[in-house]
Parts: structure tokens; sequence; C-alpha cells
């Protein structure tokens, strides 16, 4: 019975990815949909074996990309709606496609130049992961894809989870000294110092809160998905494991 409900969540991920694909109602560069493609995502641990691809394989784009570039190319000044530099947007898929084939790594301006140029180099720079991600997430076809279930609230280490999400969503601004704001959260045992010191201000910025300032709200693009700040708020409650 659990096997044949987790094929029916493949199948059915499967059928949303698949007929998202088929209409390309709205378009920029020529032909690229900007529908978002839902995909009900089961963390990697749930995946059927045998066989069958992981629909958890998936990268998504508003949890795993869409950070990346917001935070290491949008900031205010640079790539963001706003700034637009050269007349490049990083801040919203529509922008972005405009420098990203589908499955043409190489042929992506927006993918080539990273480590290439840009960021400048006084700034934060991607990892070889963050790189290899968006790359990964071009070869499945560069959709849109909106996650919702992206992880483990049981997994709230700094090395399992803590470092990724902060790395990936706030690194382009707070990931090289002194940081936006003067506040650096690059390893360990800064974040753990500055959020120690400064706990209500970090949770009430990652919640979002109605009560704070809209610039203070963190990161700027677009809150975190729940799941990720309920890991972060477990990390900071179990006093900071490592
Ligand atoms: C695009 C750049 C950018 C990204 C990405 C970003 N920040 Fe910030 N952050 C800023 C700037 C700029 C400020 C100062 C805002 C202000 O004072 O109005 C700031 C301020 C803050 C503050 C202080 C808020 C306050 O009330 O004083 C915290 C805490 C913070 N950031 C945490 C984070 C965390 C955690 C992330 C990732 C989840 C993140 N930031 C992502 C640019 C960024």
């Amino acid at each position: 019975m659990r096997k044949f409900l987790s094929y029916t969540v493949v199948l059915l991920s499967a059928s949303i990815l698949f007929n998202a694909c088929k209409h390309d109602i709205i378009t920029v560069n020529g032909n690229v949909s900007l529908e978002p493609v839902v995909v009900v995502n089961p963390p990697a641990t749930t995946a059927p074996a045998g066989g069958i691809p992981a629909v958890s394989d998936t990268v998504c784009f508003n949890t795993d990309v869409l950070p990346l570039y917001v935070s290491y190319c949008g900031s205010s000044g640079c790539h963001n709606d706003a700034s637009h530099r050269e007349g490049v947007i990083t801040t919203d898929y529509g922008h972005l496609m405009n420098g990203i084939r589908a499955k043409n790594a190489s042929g992506s301006k927006y993918y080539t130049i990273i480590g290439n140029g840009m960021p400048p180099r006084s700034s934060p720079q991607m990892t070889a992961t963050h790189i290899a991600l968006i790359k990964k997430w071009i070869d499945q076809g560069a959709l849109n894809t909106q996650c919702t279930n992206v992880c483990d609230t049981n997994s709230f280490t700094y090395a399992n989870s803590i470092q990724t999400i902060i790395s990936t969503n706030c690194g382009g601004c707070h990931g090289t000294k002194p940081g936006s704001a003067n506040i650096y959260l690059g390893d360990y045992a800064s974040a753990k110092t500055y959020i120690t010191a400064n706990t209500s201000t970090f949770l009430n910025a990652i919640n979002y809160v109605s009560t704070i300032a809209v610039s203070k709200r963190m990161p700027p693009s677009a809150k975190l998905v729940d799941c990720k700040i309920i890991q972060i708020q477990k990390w900071i409650q179990k006093g900071y494991p490592q």
C-alpha cells in the first residue's frame, strides 16, 4: 500500500510537470513558459527505490535557484528591479530567463558568467555546489518549479541544513565580512555569535513579522519556506548543534 502510494505521488507529480510544460502561454524570450510548475516534492529520503526517476531530484526554482540569484546578483545597486545594471534583472523567473537557455548551460549567459566576472571580485562568490545546482536546474529544463514540501524539519544541525540555508539565502549579502548592515553570517561561529546577541531581531527578520519595516524582513526577496524557518528556529532552541 505504501509503495502504491509513493508511485501515485510520483505519477501525479510527473503528470503535473508534464502538463505544465505543454501549455506555454506567457512567454518572454521567444518560447519560455512563465507558468509555475508545482512540485509536490517528498524529501529525498522517501523517494521510491528502483527504476523510477525520483521526483524529489527536481531542482526547485523557488527554493534552490532564485535565492542564489537574488542573494549573489540581485542586491540593491546591482541586478534587482530598481537598479537593473546593464538591463540585467535576476530577481524573478521571467527576467532571469532572458539569460538562461533550457538544457543548454554553456549557452546560458547568466550561468557562464558566474565566476567569470560576476559577481564582481570584491563581492561574495557562489560556491561550486551552488553553481552545480544551477547547472542541474538548467539541464532539467530550467522550469519555474515551485516546491513547497522541501525539507525535513527533524534535520537542523549546522552541517546538515543550516549552513546551506544561510549560504543560499543570505550568503550574497552577509557571506563575506563585513556583510550588509555589518552582519556577517558566513561561518558557524559568526552566525552563532550574531544570533545569540540578536535573537529577537534575527527571528523577527526571518519571520517577516508585520511590526518591523519591510526593509528589515530577510531575505529581502521573499520569505523562506516554512520548513526552513522551523529548521533554523530548532537549531537556535537546541543550542546551535554543529
Ligand atoms: C540582497 C541582500 C540581502 C540578503 C540576500 C539578505 N540580507 Fe539581511 N540585510 C540586508 C540589508 C541591506 C540589511 C539592512 C536593512 C536595513 O537596515 O534596513 C540587512 C539586515 C539584516 C538583519 C538585521 C535586521 C534588523 O532589524 O536590523 C538581519 C537579522 C538579517 N539581515 C539577516 C538575514 C538573513 C538571516 C538572511 C538570509 C535568510 C538575509 N539577511 C539575507 C541585505 C540582505
